[in-house]
C-alpha cells in the first residue's frame, strides 16, 4: 500500500498532518466555494447530485440516520437534503475546520441538519447508529485512511452504507492532458482568483494535486475497504474517472 494517509508538506506525524489540513481549510474557507466552482467548471455540482441519487432509497426513509462527514461548506449535505422527505430526521454534517463548517451552517439555516464540529477519526456518535455515511472530497485528507474506514465501520449499523466521493487520476491520453491541467493550470488559476495563500503545509493550490497524486488508486482503496471489513465494495467512475464514488456496506449480521 503506497499511502496510509494525507501528508501535507512539513507534517511529521498523523497529528501534525491533521492540524495542517485543518488550518489550511480554515484559511481557504472564505474562498472555498468560488474556487471549487471555477476550478471544476461547476461539474462538482453534478458529482454531488449523482452521488446523492445513488443513495436515494435510504435517504427517502424519514427515520434514516445519515452523516455527511468532512462536510466542509455543505454542498454534499445540500445534495443529500434534496432526497429527504418532509419531517425527516436531521442529517449530521460534521467537519473539524470551524471556518468551513460556519459557512455550511449558513446554507443549512432552516433545514433539517445537525452540525457537528468533529474529527472524522473520532466521531462523537454511538456504535452502530447510522444507516448511511457519505463523504465528498474529504476522505483523501484524513491522516490515516484505514483508521477512518474503521471509525466509519464502528458507527454504521449492520447493513449501513458508505459512500466516498473522491478525485482520481485517469489513465491514458486524457489522463495526461488532465494531469497538465490539474498540476499546472489549476494551481495558477487558484492563485489568480484568490491570490497567494501560504501556510505551514505549503500552498493549498499545490496541495490539491499532490494529495490526489498520493491517494490510493481505486483498486487499492477497494482493498482497504475490504480489509476494514466492508462488503459489496465498488467504485463507479465519474467524468472519465476524474472523480468517482466508492460504495460499500457493513455486512448484515447473519
Ligand atoms: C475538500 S473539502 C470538501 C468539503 C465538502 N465535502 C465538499 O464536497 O465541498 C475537505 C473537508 O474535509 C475536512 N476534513 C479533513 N480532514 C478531516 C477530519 N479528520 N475530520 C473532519 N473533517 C476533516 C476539511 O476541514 C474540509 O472541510
Amino acid at each position: 500500500m503506497s499511502a496510509t494517509g494525507a501528508k501535507p508538506i512539513g507534517a511529521l506525524d498523523e497529528e501534525s498532518a491533521a492540524q495542517a489540513v485543518r488550518r489550511m481549510f480554515d484559511s481557504i474557507a472564505p474562498r472555498y466555494d468560488l474556487l471549487n466552482h471555477v476550478l471544476s467548471l461547476n461539474v462538482d455540482r453534478l458529482w454531488w447530485r449523482r452521488a446523492a441519487r445513488r443513495f436515494h432509497e435510504v435517504l427517502a426513509r424519514p427515520d434514516a440516520a445519515i452523516l455527511d462527514v468532512c462536510c466542509g461548506t455543505g454542498d454534499m449535505t445540500m445534495a443529500l437534503l434534496r432526497h429527504r422527505p418532509r419531517g425527516a430526521r436531521p442529517i449530521f454534517a460534521a467537519d473539524f475546520a470551524r471556518g468551513m463548517l460556519a459557512r455550511g451552517a449558513r446554507k443549512f439555516a432552516g433545514r433539517a441538519v445537525a452540525v457537528l464540529e468533529a474529527d472524522a477519526l473520532h466521531l462523537p456518535l454511538r456504535d452502530q447508529s447510522l444507516d448511511l455515511i457519505v463523504t465528498a472530497f474529504g476522505f483523501r485528507n484524513l491522516a490515516n485512511y484505514a483508521a477512518g474506514l474503521r471509525e466509519f465501520y464502528r458507527v454504521l449499523k449492520p447493513g449501513g452504507q458508505l459512500g466516498i466521493l473522491e478525485f482520481s487520476e485517469p489513465g491514458g491520453l486524457l489522463g495526461q492532458a488532465y494531469a497538465v491541467y490539474f498540476r499546472r493550470v489549476l494551481p495558477a488559476i487558484g492563485r489568480a482568483i484568490c491570490g497567494p495563500i501560504s501556510g505551514e503545509s505549503g500552498s493549498p493550490y499545490n496541495y490539491l494535486p499532490e494529495s490526489v497524486g498520493n491517494f490510493p488508486a481505486p483498486a487499492e482503496l477497494l482493498d482497504l475497504l475490504r480489509a476494514a471489513g466492508y462488503s459489496a465494495c465498488a467504485w463507479q467512475p465519474y467524468t472519465f474517472g476524474i472523480a468517482g464514488l466508492y460504495t460499500a456496506a457493513r455486512a448484515q449480521v447473519s
